[in-house]
């Protein structure tokens, strides 16, 4: 392992490191590209004025640019039809120069959310969310697009745990962006996986036989320290703004220092999947470039 850092028992593992590590592996690859006369594009379209978006389309864009890529913003107003968008989109799936095109989710509530996912070309579908993607997955192939921040996931517990074969993993929050693909890839690996999500009974004893927990629940300190498992590994992918005495920070769903306390391994929030989500990102752009699946990750 490197860089990482220890807190209580827990080793604090640097997604801001592992991310560097994944970024300079795909600017090296960009570069190959280029000199072959082609350079990796994304397209990434914002449509509406959710503040929160506007920030991830920006760093998403930046970290493109970083690493060499192309990078091509539409903006589309609040009020644009869905037609508006499919039109958009089908013009850039022609596009031969544009090889990724990520429309930033949330969507406005007059917009098919899936109808529009599934509009873009799969191999172009650098999110990894159109059903021909997501439906490789749920059988098990890694040669489509598969979700950044669930790649992210998996080569962060890859660091610290090489092999996950036989372990027991629990995944809290059942989301199409995170947490159904997490647990496909951990499926993969061999652990056997538990979901758990609104409608589950008693989360916190599902967490407790975690060997390997992940949190994606967007609640901001749902998970406490008597909820691990001593000597668990911790992924916790919520980024949560919260207000404490007039100051806004940022917190995951996992109560660090008590999480800390027991795990063996533990993700900050920020500086743990954060940076993972956008650096697979680029590297999901890349596979998109060169015409193949996102699964077989380098070694880095
Ligand atoms: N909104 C929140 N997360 C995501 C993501 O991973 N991709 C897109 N397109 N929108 C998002």
């Amino acid at each position: 392992m490197h860089n990482n850092s220890s807190v209580g028992h827990a080793t604090v593992i640097d997604g801001r490191a592992e991310a560097a590590l994944l970024k300079g592996h795909v600017a090296h690859e960009v570069s190959r590209l280029c000199a072959q006369g082609i350079t990796p594009s994304l397209a990434v379209v914002l449509v509406g004025e959710d503040p929160a978006s506007h920030i991830y389309v920006r760093n998403k864009i930046r970290a493109v640019k970083a690493v060499g890529m192309h990078s091509i913003s539409y903006r589309m107003p609040a009020h644009a039809t869905q037609a508006e968008l499919l039109a958009l989109i089908s013009s850039l799936n022609t596009d031969a120069s544009v090889h990724g095109i990520l429309v930033q989710l949330p969507l406005p509530a007059h917009m098919n959310r899936d109808v529009v996912t599934d509009a873009i070309a799969p191999a172009k579908d650098v999110d990894g969310f159109h059903i021909v993607n997501a439906g490789k997955l749920a059988v098990g192939r890694e040669d489509g697009m598969i979700p950044c921040t669930a790649v992210g996931c998996r080569l962060l517990l890859r660091r610290v745990i090489p092999d996950m074969a036989g372990l027991h993993a629990v995944i809290i929050g059942c989301s199409n962006i995170v947490g159904r693909p997490t647990a496909r890839l951990l499926l993969n690996e061999g652990c056997t996986v538990v979901m758990t999500h609104l409608q589950s009974r008693d989360v916190a004893a599902e967490a407790r036989r975690a060997d390997i927990l992940i949190v994606a629940a967007g609640h901001a300190g749902l998970v406490r320290g008597e909820w691990i498992k001593p000597g668990a590994i911790v992924i916790d992918v919520g980024i949560n703004r919260v207000e404490k005495q007039g100051h806004a920070s940022i917190v995951g769903d996992v109560a660090f220092d008590e999480a800390a306390r027991k795990a063996a391994a533990i993700t900050p929030v920020p500086g743990g999947v954060g940076p993972m989500t956008i650096a697979c990102l680029l590297w999901n752009t890349l596979c998109a470039a060169q015409g193949r699946g996102t699964g077989i990750l380098p070694r880095i």
